[in-house]
């Protein structure tokens, strides 16, 4: 089954606006000519639509960093599908280990958060990962199959066969200690086995997973050669264009 490798930045709460469209600009040069990979790149909301502007003519995507699952209402502070598709957005990054953790949502917001998305016509990125502690105490494939089982809870197969997974371990984000290849496998292999128990081999098959945590330069090469990692979710090393062009040019 061949899938087309996404490689995503997401640039969490940095950059102003001119800094972004500056890098963003570097990004759509760089991606210019790619045709066996997707890349995207999520600004933080204030840069979302000067970016989207700047790589308007490049094959480079955009996408927010969350997205609320109302088209408007009275939701101080977020951002809807409507919004981020005004802003020039197609995908939004749901579920990041950042909002679990730091902004306390559990399965069943992120679940209306991909519904929401879904229904707009934003194509989510469902983020899953486990903790280091829930990783020593043997709990990794408990935490992942219900974060997958309860974020995709009620989407139906002609709506999930676009949605991406994001595989970012906890104890990787940030901390400069990437996942080996082999865990990053051996843990997207597991993904592939829930979707699989949740729709059909043949879409199983077709979904993306990607993997986040530390991926930098010098590792993205081999994590890319294992047959499930279909693609990277960067943090740090998306925020500078010589480390970004190399890691969307990994062979
Ligand atoms: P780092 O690449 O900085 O570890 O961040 C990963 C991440 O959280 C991407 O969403």
């Amino acid at each position: 089954m061949k899938r087309t490798p996404l490689i995503a930045g997401n640039w969490k709460m940095h950059l102003t606006i001119q800094e972004a469209v500056a890098l963003a600009k570097e990004i759509a040069k760089s991606s210019q000519g790619l045709e066996d990979r997707k890349v995207m790149i999520a600004p933080a909301a204030t840069s979302l639509n000067a970016v989207a502007k700047a790589v308007r003519e490049s094959p480079v995507i955009v996408a927010g960093q969350n997205v609320a699952w109302k088209q408007q209402g009275a939701y101080t502070g977020e951002i809807s599908p409507l919004m981020l598709k005004d802003a020039g957005a197609d995908m939004a990054i749901i579920g990041h280990s950042e909002r679990r953790h730091i902004f306390g949502e559990d399965n069943a917001m992120i679940n209306q958060r991909m519904v929401g998305a879904l229904t707009y016509g934003i194509t989510p990125i469902l983020c899953v990962g486990e903790t280091l502690d829930e990783r020593d105490d043997g709990l990794t494939w408990e935490v992942l199959k219900a974060q997958i089982r309860e974020g995709m809870e009620t989407i139906a197969s002609e709506q999930a066969e676009k949605i991406v997974i994001a595989y970012e371990p906890v104890w990787a984000i940030g901390t400069g200690k990437t996942a080996s290849k082999e865990q990053a496998q051996e843990a997207h292999l597991f993904i592939r086995g829930v979707l699989e128990g949740i729709y059909e081999k043949k879409l199983a098959e077709q979904m993306r997973i990607l993997y986040g945590g530390s991926v930098k330069p010098d590792n993205v090469d081999d994590l890319m050669k294992m047959p499930d990692v279909d693609g990277a979710l960067v943090g740090g090393a998306a925020l500078q264009s010589d480390s970004f062009d190399r890691i969307i040019h990994f062979s």
